[in-house]
């Protein structure tokens, strides 16, 4: 189960939702497109721009470039379309790891969903979990974009703070170096760390127009933000986002993230076993830290549930599913 908080406008305003981990995780492959989990609509600029303008037209056609693009393989789009003062720019990031196709059907999904979320604005951001959108009348393309940053975290601690802390410190510091010195078409970089009995993996990303220098200093800006950040202190916890227009990371307990090796799923980690879906929206903190614990502990043992409930039809579709497979080859 994660938590998360938007900090608007220098933290006066902390918007704090909960998500059921499991939607969050769902590849955005069917026709409808899903929710973003994080969008603003007054993205680097607050005007709107009337219906059937010169602007609507050039957003609608750069839109539909971005989601009937087939040449672009490595995850990120950016676009511009029109002449001052009508030109609209547009960048759509994948994560590192996901797959073309799914790359694709991602960014296809954001381009409707942008309108749908956010009509007649000059500029919007849109965040799914393995794609994001903006665009913008403003040149966004080698700038460091730092705002609106987003971030949503496990509620579960760790079993030793200090030794998770250290582990944490020293690969987002590898990362870091590994994913800023990537070159213009990926700055992206995933790695795993020991921490006692847990190992901490992590993936670290900038939006591959920046610079190095650019994106070594987005990526350490974003990493004191883990120590020091509102309401969403997410030092100690198991898991953990923070996005930003311009970089990225997330941590977990468990892979996460597509080894290029690695086609079969890794086992998930706990959390993603939770039933529990969509707790209302609740704004505020005081009741939050009891809130997630709650959620956690009730998700634990209906997860437990599940678990043997799963693995009986595991059991009972194991024949049926190799035949399948087999048969798919
Ligand atoms: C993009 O998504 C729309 C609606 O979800 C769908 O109709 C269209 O076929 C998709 N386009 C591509 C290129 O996948
Ligand atoms: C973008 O649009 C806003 C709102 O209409 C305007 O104030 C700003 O000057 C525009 N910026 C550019 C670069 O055109
Ligand atoms: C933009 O439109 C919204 C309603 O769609 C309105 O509330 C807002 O005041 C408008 N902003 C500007 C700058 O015109
Ligand atoms: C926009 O253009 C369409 C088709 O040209 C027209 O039907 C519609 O009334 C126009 N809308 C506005 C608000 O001008
Ligand atoms: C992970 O990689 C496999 C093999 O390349 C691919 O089929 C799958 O779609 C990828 N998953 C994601 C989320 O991109
Ligand atoms: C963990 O990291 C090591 C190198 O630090 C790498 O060899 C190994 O493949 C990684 N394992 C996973 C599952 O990513
Ligand atoms: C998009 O990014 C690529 C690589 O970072 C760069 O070569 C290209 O000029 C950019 N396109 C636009 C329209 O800025
Ligand atoms: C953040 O949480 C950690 C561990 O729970 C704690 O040691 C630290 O003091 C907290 N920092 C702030 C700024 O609240």
């Amino acid at each position: 189960m994660y938590a998360s908080t938007v900090p608007m406008d220098s933290s006066k305003l902390v918007l704090l939702l909960s998500f059921s981990y499991i939607l969050l995780h769902q590849p955005s492959l069917t026709a409808a497109q899903p929710n973003f989990a994080y969008s603003n609509c007054n993205y680097n600029s607050v005007g709107n721009y009337t219906t059937n303008s010169t602007y609507q037209r050039n957003l609608n056609s750069l839109l539909s470039s971005l989601a009937s693009d087939t040449q672009i393989k490595n995850g990120f789009y950016n676009l511009s379309v029109g002449e001052f003062p009508d030109r609209v720019n547009a960048i759509a990031l994948c994560r590192g790891d996901v797959a073309v196709d799914v790359c694709r059907s991602c960014v296809n999904d954001s381009t409707h969903k942008i309108l749908e979320v956010c009509p007649n604005k000059m500029g919007a951001y849109g965040v799914y979990s393995l794609c994001m959108i903006r665009y913008s009348n403003s040149s966004i393309f080698g700038v460091v974009d730092e705002q609106p940053s987003y971030y949503q975290w496990n509620g579960k601690k760790v079993l030793d703070l200090t030794l998770f802390n250290q582990a944490l410190q020293t690969l987002l510091a590898r990362l870091r170096a590994k994913a800023a010195s990537g070159n213009s078409l990926k700055k992206f970089a995933t790695g795993n760390q020991s921490a006692g009995v847990e190992t901490i993996y992590a993936i670290v990303q900038c939006t591959p127009d920046l610079s190095e220098g650019q994106c070594s200093s987005c990526l350490l800006d974003l990493f004191r933000m883990i120590t020091n950040c509102c309401d969403g202190n997410v030092t100690g916890k198991i898991g953990a986002k923070l996005i930003r227009p311009s970089c990225n990371l997330r941590w977990e307990a468990g892979q996460f993230f597509n080894g290029t090796l690695e086609i079969l799923p890794s086992p998930p980690p706990p959390q993603i076993s939770s039933p529990i879906s969509l707790p209302a929206p609740a704004q505020g903190t005081k009741s939050n830290t009891a809130r997630i614990i709650v959620i956690t502990v009730v998700s634990s043992a209906v997860g437990a549930v599940i678990l043997v409930i799963c693995i009986c039809l595991f059991k009972r579709t194991r024949k049926q599913r190799e035949k399948e497979r087999i048969e798919s080859k």
